[in-house]
């Protein structure tokens, strides 16, 4: 089962101000965006899970659910990062640092951690699906000692869409096991090219005690879980985020509605048991 712990200080339907603390442009179009809350009880009572969302409220544009992309230990400030995508999103691609804008949340399901302990665990992710994760890789190797292996594959069009490259060298001499491929590379890149589910047929796995967990393109999710089930995975070992329009964030609009689940609310991390009726639908 998905790890579910409701941490929302104070009322959900409103929106805290947040202030920008810093900017960090990863590529052209994804930056990310250091938060501070201004009301220092609420900011004391905040605490998130790895793969949990907050819905970042832009006055004048509305709002946008957004992965907190920093470390779960680390809550003086709160990191999301974001592709320009639309209305909400390329609205606070034109923010500055000291600007504020509004926050709510933690909402959601998070990455399994109790699932994980004492497991082998495969962490596959594609371009903004690493943002989602990079939380739990955070605490896999403040807690190493808790986990088998820990492998990372992880994947972007070009080897300029990576993000978070300046924190490979670090994680990989913390012990994660890391494979990094590219679909188109320049001519300096040494690395693999290929889609991230190819990056399976690197890995020697135990199919009995891997957890698998995966973020990206919903193709390449279901790749990802194709190549688990192919070594024997079991559908409750293999977890999923799945991005849903978001609007109340607290299971009332129905907005982001799959079937009987809501992502906002029973998700967004899924098992891919929970999931497999609605994943495998095109156009869903
Ligand atoms: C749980 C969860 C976590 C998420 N985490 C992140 C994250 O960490 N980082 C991140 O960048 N995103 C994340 N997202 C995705 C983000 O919430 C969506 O991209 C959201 O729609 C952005 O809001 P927006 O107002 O900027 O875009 P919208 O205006 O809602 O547009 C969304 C998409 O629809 C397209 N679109 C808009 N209007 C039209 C139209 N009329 N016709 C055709 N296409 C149109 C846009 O081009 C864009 O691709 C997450 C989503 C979920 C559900
Ligand atoms: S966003 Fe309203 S029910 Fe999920």
């Amino acid at each position: 089962m998905v790890d579910r712990q409701s941490v929302t200080p104070g009322n959900p339907w409103v929106a805290q101000l947040a202030r920008i603390q810093g900017i960090q442009q990863e590529l052209p179009s994804v930056a990310t965006y250091d938060l501070v809350l201004e009301d220092p009880t609420v900011a004391e009572a905040f605490k998130f899970q790895p793969g949990q969302f907050n819905m970042l409220y832009l006055p004048g544009f509305g709002e946008a659910a957004i992965s907190i992309s920093s470390d779960p230990s680390h809550l003086a400030s709160l990191q999301h990062t974001v592709r320009a995508a639309g209305n909400v999103t390329t609205a606070l691609s034109r923010v500055h640092v000291g600007d504020q804008l509004g926050v709510r949340g933690p909402f959601g399901s998070s990455w399994p951690l109790e699932a994980c302990r004492g497991k082998d665990v495969v962490i596959a992710c594609g371009g903004i699906g690493l943002p989602p994760l990079r939380p739990l890789i955070y605490y896999m190797i403040q807690h190493r000692e808790e986990f088998g292996r820990v492998h990372l594959l992880y994947g972007a069009r070009t080897p300029g869409e990576l993000l978070f490259t300046d924190e490979f060298p670090p994680w990989q001499a913390a012990g994660i096991e890391m494979a990094v491929t590219v679909d188109l590379g320049y001519d300096d890149w040494t690395g693999d090219i290929g889609v991230v589910p190819v990056l399976f047929h690197r890995l020697n796995l135990n199919a009995h005690k891997t957890i698998v967990m995966t973020c990206g393109p919903e193709v390449m999710m279901r790749f990802v879980i194709f190549e688990a089930l192919a070594r024997g995975i079991d559908p409750r070992n293999i977890y999923l985020s799945m991005e849903r329009n978001m609007q109340c964030a607290v299971g009332l609009c129905g907005a982001c509605q799959l079937g009987p689940k809501f992502v906002c609310k029973d998700g967004p991390v899924f098992t891919y048991e929970q999931m497999e009726p609605y994943l495998m639908l095109e156009d869903l």
